[in-house]
């Protein structure tokens, strides 16, 4: 941990400490940014959750940071305080979402008023206070690759034009209404849309940011030990509970997928960036993601089952994947996104960054937080279940 100090910006110019409205503070991503603001900056955090768990650290009176953050319990959905933190802040940054592919078919509506609806507000009242929002989007509103439509073995296919996602390029292509799959990216782009026309019309400052599969430790929750009685996390989450479980892990329509990772750290740099550097991001969407990071979801399963047994000191399951329809694992209305690898060019261009961490690296250091953090609440969850039958 580093000492608070006085930071420059990207131009050398001493950054003022800041009042920031973090909205979905105790979420994954929140979490890993309310970390670095305590601990290598002087702003201030105003946290916004109805849950504390994942923030929990942060929030014990007598630290030194203790002054600068303050946790407010309340659902953005239906709180009149909101308006009111939102004009105490310099800063808003919305990252309160259902945002679990597993929730977009089974729970479409809720996912599109999360996405759409609820973040609304917070557009309108940045908007008409005049606070600069920095949103968290989704690289899910590319959709599929252009190339996905072409011929499995035709040559354009390898042709960066074809697959790379640009902000400022590359169309938004979603598969038909039916296909549920489509509710959280189109919510997310429809208020994207929102929030870039509030810039053009009435001024508001802001920053959209697109993640590429951020990863790292406390993301999601381990079904059985923490986080909601019912509900599957996402992809780094269940195989890491398939590990824990010693189970086989489960391939969704063969893990065909193709998928970048960023480590969160790097990631969250990047944010760093946006919030104190406002006249390099504002007005603009950035991808942030690693596209060195590629691989199948199949890949990626062998890769975790590989570190995993490395970590835990386990021996490698005979049979390390099983296949499952996406029918049977998500349900009715799935459909997915073939290939997702960010063009950095924007942010490389608008502040500098670039990620470090590769993925072999990332996942040693997810993996052996997630062993520490479970390994024996999990085995005591599996006793417990056997005692009882
Ligand atoms: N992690 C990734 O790789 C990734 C990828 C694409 C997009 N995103 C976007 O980034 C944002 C944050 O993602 P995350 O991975 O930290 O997710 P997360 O689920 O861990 O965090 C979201 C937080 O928002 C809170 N929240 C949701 N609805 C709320 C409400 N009505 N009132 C108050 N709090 C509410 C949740 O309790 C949760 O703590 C989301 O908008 C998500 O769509 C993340």
């Amino acid at each position: 941990m580093t000492e608070a100090t006085s930071r420059l910006d990207l131009d050398g110019n001493n950054v003022s400490p800041l009042t920031i409205c973090m909205i979905g503070a105790g979420g994954f991503i929140g979490s890993h940014l309310c970390e670095k603001l305590m601990w290598e900056s002087e702003h201030t955090v105003l946290a916004i959750d109805v849950y504390s768990d994942k923030i929990q650290h942060l929030l014990e009176p007598g630290q030194a940071w203790s002054s600068r953050i303050e946790f407010h319990r309340l659902n953005i959905k239906n709180d009149p305080r909101l308006e009111g933190l939102i004009k105490l802040s310099d800063l808003v940054i919305n990252l309160a979402a259902i945002c679990t592919p597993a929730d977009y078919n089974t729970r479409p509506l809720d996912t599109i008023y999360s996405n759409f609806t609820d973040a609304l507000p917070v557009v309108r009242y940045c908007s008409d206070n005049g606070k600069r929002l920095i949103h968290f989007s989704t690289c899910e509103v590319y959709g599929k690759t252009v190339g996905s439509f072409l011929p499995k073995d035709h040559p354009l296919r390898q042709d960066p034009d074809f697959y790379l996602l640009s902000e400022d390029k590359s169309p938004c292509i979603f598969g038909p209404v039916e296909k549920q799959r489509w509710s959280y990216a189109c919510a997310k782009q429809l208020i994207e849309r929102v929030i870039y026309a509030e810039g053009a019309e009435n001024g508001l400052e802001f920053t959209i940011v697109r993640p590429f599969n951020w990863i790292g430790p406390r993301m999601d929750f381990i079904p059985g030990v923490d986080g909601p009685s019912e509900g599957v996390p996402r992809v780094l989450a269940c195989f890491s509970n398939n590990l824990l479980r010693g189970e086989p892990l489960k391939l969704v329509d063969g893990g065909v997928s193709q998928r970048t990772f960023v480590y969160i750290k790097d990631a969250i740099e990047a944010v760093f960036l946006m919030i104190e550097n406002p006249s390099r991001a504002n007005g603009h969407i950035f991808n942030v993601g690693n596209p060195n990071n590629e691989v199948t979801v199949r890949e990626l399963a062998d890769l975790m089952s590989e570190i995993y047994c490395k970590v835990s000191g386990r021996p490698m399951l005979e049979v390390p994947t099983i296949d499952i329809s996406s029918k049977e694992f998500y349900g009715e209305g799935y459909d997915d996104s073939d290939k997702r690898i960010p063009d950095m060019t924007i942010i490389k261009k608008q502040l500098g960054w670039e990620p470090r961490t590769s993925l072999p690296d990332l996942l040693h250091t997810t993996l052996t937080y997630q062993h520490r953090t479970y390994a024996n609440a999990i085995k005591q969850a599996i006793s417990k279940s056997i005692a009882s039958h």
